[in-house]
């Protein structure tokens, strides 16, 4: 029998019920809307970083309560250099001060941090801080908090091609051997299973250039609602959408 969170009042409570055994495994989600959301309150930018800062960690718990494996958060892209300097040294930053915050709360809830992205071209500051959470956490075997910081998908299949070509000439990778598992190893997201939801949110429907590889067939979820005021319920809202879609891979 499945277990049911009640969510909505609804005449149909069987589709508008989140039922708790069929969360996606992995949710990737683009964070959009901290600059507009900041705009409208006469505030500067990075206000509306700060406070996305702390959705961050609330929508973590309640991925974390409801067993959802991977939580994967577009944090900075390999295009976001191109702002303005002040405000990227306040995004190379945000993890330091989320992780001085909220490390202890991470760990005591079996919380795994990772990345995806390069991460050596971080700042020294930024990678110590998140070395050493990953290096507390990596121990914990529930939600695994996943950052894309510095990343861009299209840098890292070029990545996975160059390595695989020096493979196939070091090590003498037989190129016959080279399918869709076979690549999939050779990206930052190696040993993962592709996301099953996308959210965006601030009302843009575009990829930005995240997990082009992994989306494939990933169901994507929108809405207006700027990053900042995100919510569990909003949250909720495309878990029991997801849940209500009826995914086929190409199949009927
Ligand atoms: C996009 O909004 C958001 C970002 C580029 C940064 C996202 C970062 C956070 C939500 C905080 C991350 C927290 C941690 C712990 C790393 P935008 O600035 O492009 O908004 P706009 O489109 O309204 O200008």
């Amino acid at each position: 029998m499945s277990m049911k969170l009640p969510f909505f009042k609804s005449k149909q409570p069987e589709q508008n019920d989140l039922e708790l055994i069929n969360v996606p495994n992995h949710v990737a989600i683009i964070m959009d809307g901290n600059g507009r959301w900041a705009k409208k309150r006469g505030l500067p930018r990075i206000a509306g970083h700060k406070e996305g800062m702390s959705v961050v960690r609330k929508i973590t718990r309640v991925a974390s309560n409801l067993n959802i494996k991977i939580l994967t958060l577009y944090a900075f892209s390999t295009e976001n250099w191109k702002r303005p300097k002040s405000e990227v040294d306040f995004l190379m930053k945000l993890p330091i001060d989320f992780l001085d915050i909220y490390l202890p709360e991470m760990i005591e809830n079996n919380v795994r941090i990772e990345t995806i992205g390069d991460f050596d071209t971080l700042p020294k500051s930024t990678k110590e801080a998140i070395q050493h959470a990953k290096d507390r956490t990596k121990d914990n075997d529930g939600l695994l908090l996943n950052f894309a910081l510095n990343y861009g998908s299209r840098t890292e299949i070029l990545r996975a091609i160059k390595h695989i070509v020096s493979d196939v000439s070091e090590k003498d990778l037989p190129v016959d051997e080279l399918d869709e598992q076979f690549f999939a190893k050779y990206l930052y997201t190696e040993g993962l299973c592709d996301p099953d939801l996308l959210i965006r949110t601030s009302g843009e429907q575009r990829l930005s250039n995240f997990l082009l590889w992994q989306l494939a067939y990933t169901e994507f979820w929108f809405t207006d609602v700027y990053w900042p005021e995100f919510t569990e319920g909003i949250f909720k809202e495309a878990l029991l959408d997801y849940q209500n879609r009826k995914r086929r891979y190409g199949g009927i």
